[in-house]
């Protein structure tokens, strides 16, 4: 339906329905290093909350995405059932959603092309992301570049109408914007342009020893790290010596009281509240973390308890992956045939028999 309705009337024209059409989610997370509690609270928090409503959501590992810094191809595939498995248990049912692989689906790759050829040269190199890991890796490929314009062709592919993602996406989520409004402008009504949402707590999860750092998969601090798959003792002792500031007053301040602030953003995004009123049930630090670390463990908890089963029975994973992968494929087939047509590329003719 969503289709249907995006390319005959566009989003404008879909504005003035009598009803509210489905809309159609779409999100990604790359398979490298360990998923910790920035992507849990940023991203995947709201994929799984995505799925209470009529919505249609999509959520892609991407594969492709993680070859841009060389990987050990061993520990690239074990990642990905990792990942997939973590997925599902944090509460992505595959039965309510579509969970696949990016490289199952040929399109991302095709479109990536297309992108590319839509996305200028100034627009890329003015992604801060890149800018972050061409200063950090030791060898810089053409696809670190490029990868915004791959990401761009993810979202566009399936007529996305919102992208639940953290904070540190916002300017890759500009961009898809950008790109599909110049490939609509240039070559007629093609893609739905999408919508970042970003939670209002939660978006931007910083290092418990480094608060002024987003806790993230590559940085190099396992202590201001927590993993989805930390056990809780683990969890409360992070928390325990998390850093803080020595003036000892519990107040939201991200500016001037980034560690404190950071616990305060962690217990209300956990608690559904908002970080001013947590910081109201607080005059010590020492309690805060305990709370903090107690409340994340408890968080985890089921989520370790589903992964294990689902660890031991890999085959069920594979089994999810190829499904989804069908319904993304049906998805994203009309969709790629769509942008080539418009762009003049001649469809191809299959010989039967
Ligand atoms: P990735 O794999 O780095 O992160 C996955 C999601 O987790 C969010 N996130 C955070 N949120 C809050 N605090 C943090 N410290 C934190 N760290 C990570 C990210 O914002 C993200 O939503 N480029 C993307 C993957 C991607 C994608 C897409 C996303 C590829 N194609 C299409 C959306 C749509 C990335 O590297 O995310």
């Amino acid at each position: 339906m969503n289709y249907i309705i995006g390319i005959r009337l566009g989003r404008m024209g879909r504005r003035w329905l009598p009803w509210q059409p489905m809309a159609r989610v779409f999100s990604g997370i790359q398979p490298t290093g360990d998923l910790h509690l920035g992507n849990l609270l940023g991203a995947v928090q709201n994929w799984v909350q995505a799925l209470d409503g009529e919505d249609d959501a999509l959520y892609c590992v991407v594969d492709l995405h993680a070859l841009t810094i060389p990987k050990d191809p061993a520990e690239l595939r074990a990642k990905t059932i990792e990942i997939t498995q973590l997925l599902v248990a944090c509460g992505l049912d595959p039965q309510r959603c579509t969970l696949f692989l990016q490289s199952h689906v040929p399109a991302h790759a095709e479109l990536g092309w297309i992108m590319e050829c839509t996305a200028s040269y100034g627009e890329l190199s003015r992604m801060t992301q890149f800018k972050d890991k061409r200063d950090r890796a030791e060898f810089v490929s053409a696809a670190l570049f490029t990868y915004p314009a791959l990401q761009a062709a993810d979202i566009l592919l399936y007529d996305t109408d919102r992208v639940p993602v953290g904070d540190d996406q916002r300017q890759h989520l500009e961009l898809a914007r950008d790109i599909a409004e110049r490939f609509n402008a240039r070559y007629g009504d093609t893609f739905v342009v999408p919508e970042h949402a970003i939670p209002a707590v939660g978006a931007r999860v910083m290092d418990l020893q480094r608060p002024d750092s987003k806790m993230s998969k590559s940085l190099d601090s396992p202590q201001g790290t927590v993993l989805l798959t930390d056990d809780p003792a683990a969890v409360v002792k992070k928390f325990k010596r998390a850093v803080t500031d020595s003036d000892g007053e519990v107040r939201f301040d991200p500016a001037t009281k980034p560690g404190v602030s950071n616990l305060l953003s962690i217990l209300a995004a956990v608690s559904g509240r908002t970080p001013d009123e947590v910081a109201g049930d607080y005059s010590q630090y020492g309690p805060l973390k305990a709370d903090c670390g107690e409340a994340v463990a408890e968080l985890l908890g089921p989520v370790q308890a589903r992964f294990a089963e689902l660890r031991d029975d890999p085959a069920a994973t594979h089994e999810l992956l190829m499904l989804g992968a069908e319904k993304a494929a049906a998805v994203a087939g009309p969709v790629l045939a769509r942008a080539q047509r418009a762009l003049g590329l001649v469809p191809s003719l299959t010989r039967r028999g």
